[in-house]
């Protein structure tokens, strides 16, 4: 939303589009967009109209369609301009572009409408409002929102209501998770949004310095939780008071979106909306407001400083994000580790955790709670935090820790272990234990997201961007910022010092291990050549290195859609020995650490039904070399820091098997980056 400068329609698009591709990564199947100009199908209200373009499939799809509106001159310039953009991933109603956003209120788009997240009593509002005579068109379940706030808006007091009271009101009535964007021919060039659940963030660029860092919060004292179904009421709220403030009033721009990555090279300052927040832009002036002051809330919301760079957030010479992403973790640990290890004093400091440490010592277990890859990071660091803390440590799914409604206590210590911070179910967990009076701590990768901020305390690991639906370097940096926490954890304990210092010692050179594991691409590019016609691939071990299985085989299901397990080698025997043959593809991860021999149990049971293993092992292990049909030399470290090395052959494995098959890599069918629904 631009202010003073005026922008051609065609440099709009190209805003709009540059930053839906930013953001493809969290959803591809279908997008579109909503800006100022002629639709062949609207009439016009006041010279106001809104045109909207919709397309199945990838953000490319519908770049190419803008090109072919003859309705719309490209070079039109036009002085404040409010577009709006999204592209979706399918929750209710299949991919197509009637079930694609912008959703509309009526066929002369009066009210356009993007969201983020699900709507959970849409069939309530979408019976009510069908019998109220509003025609619905798709089968999502957002479309509610324009139909409600119209019929809001058809039913107002007077005409001098405001675009942000009619939004109030209709978020009011919606349960569930949402992040909104609204647009109205009745409100040209205002832009109003609003989030519950689900992130939102706004961007704001001056030609100047802000005039100040912070937007003070309104309140409204209204209460409208039934007035959509009453007609005519009068408890409007007091709006009239908008504050604002942001860059001298001069050629502001704004930007609204779910993610920091989609507005970075327009501008680093953006403040984060909390649940509820309504932000309102008109006539260059930002103003937040809320129903209703709760207590202890922060009456500013304040304007930060990303430290993102542009080219954080581009591919350079790979050919895939996640490629590149597999290639970054050299760095990306070293990030992780930077400023919060000392190897000449051995002294490990995490300053998001420092404060609560006595509270967690203190503790009666720590819980361990993801999804995805960051389930599998609390898996690998499981022993490892149990032996440094003392302490029982769970790890639980959260969803499955949800459904079993897990009995919690005042001093457990829960983790919140999330790459982007925004998962629905880890989201819930959250607030599942801190309901129930335990200590909250975030492992997240996204500075500023629900999971950082909800939480008390917590450690940001520091990875950079991850684009790449498949998460390679948050997974080895989560890994390393849970080791920190039990070196942190166990400063003070005699007995383990010996072991700490070997710990500490293998996280200094890890990056050099790191870059020697990366250099055996071309033998792993070999090993994909032979497998990747296959079906299915197995991967089992045990031990430190149980989660690498776990982890390797959702690498390979999630990209190359073959099918595959992470199987733990001591359950062999007890079922998947039955898969074994001469056909079926076994990986085994058999490392020179305490489960060794155990595991050379298991090689034998598969060498003796005729199966060939590809074994990943430590470097020079002739008795490995001898029995496998092929084998992958890994440098050797501690033990439990052998889990990050042996990884990164599984991670290099699936992106050549799916580059070999055919598909692309960042982008997989049917899987989202971030999951903000349940
Ligand atoms: C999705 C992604 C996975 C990710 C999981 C948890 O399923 O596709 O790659 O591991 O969510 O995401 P989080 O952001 O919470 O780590």
């Amino acid at each position: 939303l631009n202010y003073q400068v005026p922008r051609t329609r065609k440099e709009i698009f190209e805003t709009l589009v540059k930053g839906l591709q930013r953001l493809e990564y969290r959803g591809y199947d279908s997008a579109g967009i909503a800006v100022d100009g002629p639709n062949k199908t609207t009439t016009d209200i006041n010279g106001n109209t809104i045109c909207l373009i919709k397309k199945t499939g990838k953000v490319k799809a519908l770049d190419e369609e803008l090109y072919k509106k003859d309705t719309l001159d490209l070079d039109e310039k036009l002085n404040t301009h409010f577009g709006l953009a999204h592209t979706r991933w399918a929750t209710h109603g299949e991919p197509s572009a009637l079930n694609s956003h912008p959703h509309r209120s009526d066929k002369d788009n009066e009210f356009v409408v993007i969201h983020n997240g699900i709507i959970t009593n849409y069939k309530e509002l979408k019976k009510y409002l069908i019998n109220k005579g509003y025609e619905f068109e798709s089968e999502t379940d957002t479309e509610v929102i324009p139909k409600l706030i119209k019929y809001v808006y058809d039913n107002r007091e007077n005409d001098s209501i405001t675009f942000s009271t009619l939004v109030e009101r209709v978020i009011q009535q919606l349960e569930g998770a949402f992040a909104l964007v609204f647009k109205s021919r009745h409100y040209p060039g205002e832009a109003v949004s609003t989030r519950r659940g689900s992130p939102l963030l706004i961007g704001v660029r001056s030609e100047h310095e802000l005039s100040t860092e912070h937007i003070p919060v309104q309140y409204n004292s209204g209460h409208f939780k039934e007035e959509v179904q009453e007609k005519n009421s009068h408890n409007r709220p007091d709006c009239s008071n908008a504050i604002n403030s942001v860059g001298n009033g001069k050629a502001v721009e704004y930007y609204f979106a779910s993610d920091a990555s989609a507005i970075i090279e327009h501008t680093n300052k953006v403040l984060y909306l909390e649940d509820d927040d309504v932000a309102v832009v008109t006539k260059g002036e930002l103003s937040i407001h809320r129903v209703n002051r709760q207590a202890g809330e922060d009456p500013v919301r304040a304007i930060q400083t990303l430290q993102m760079e542009l080219q954080q957030i581009m591919k350079g010479n790979f050919d895939a994000f996640m490629q590149k992403e597999i290639f970054e973790q050299p760095e990306s640990v070293v990030n992780t580790m930077r400023g919060r290890i000392c190897f000449d004093s051995n002294k490990v400091v995490l300053g998001g955790l420092k404060d609560h440490l006595k509270e967690i010592k203190r503790c009666r277990r720590l819980i361990m709670i993801g999804c995805g890859t960051s389930f599998h990071a609390a898996v690998a660091t499981r022993q490892i935090l149990e032996e440094l803390t003392e302490l029982p440590v769970m790890v639980e799914l959260a969803s499955d820790f949800l459904d079993r409604n897990t009995p919690v206590f005042r001093d457990d210590v829960s983790f919140f272990i999330s790459q982007s911070g925004e998962t629905a179910d880890t989201l819930m967990a959250l607030r599942y234990c801190k309901n129930r009076g335990a200590l909250t701590v975030g492992i997240t990768n996204t500075v500023g997201s629900t999971i950082c901020r909800e939480t008390d305390c917590g450690v940001h690991i520091n990875a950079g961007p991850e684009i790449g639906v498949a998460s390679t370097k948050a997974y080895t940096s989560q890994f390393v910022a849970l080791i920190m926490f039990g070196l942190m954890m166990s400063e003070d304990r005699l007995s383990l010092q010996e072991r700490r210092l070997e710990i500490i010692k293998g996280l200094n050179v890890l990056p050099e291990l790191i870059k020697q594991v990366l250099s055996l691409d071309l033998k792993i590019k070999a090993i994909a050549n032979e497998l990747y016609q296959q079906r299915s691939l197995l991967v089992m071990g045990r031990g430190f290195n149980y989660a690498t299985c776990l982890e390797g085989a959702l690498k390979i299901k999630e990209i190359t859609y073959m099918h595959s397990e992470g199987i733990l080698a001591g359950e062999l025997k007890h079922g998947p020995l039955a898969l074994i043959d001469t056909q079926m593809p076994v990986i085994m991860v058999i490392m020179r650490d305490a489960c060794y021999v155990k595991c050379q149990n298991a090689l034998q049971q598969v060498t003796a039904r005729s199966g060939r293993p590809i074994i990943i092992c430590c470097e020079d292990d002739s008795e490995m070399t001898k029995n496998a049909y092929q084998t992958i030399e890994l440098p050797h470290t501690v033990d439990c820091l052998q889990g990050i090395l042996s990884v990164i052959p599984l991670q290099l494995l699936s992106f050549h098997l799916a580059v070999l098959r055919g598909y692309d890599v960042d982008c997989p069918r049917n899987l989202a980056k971030s999951v903000t629904v349940e």
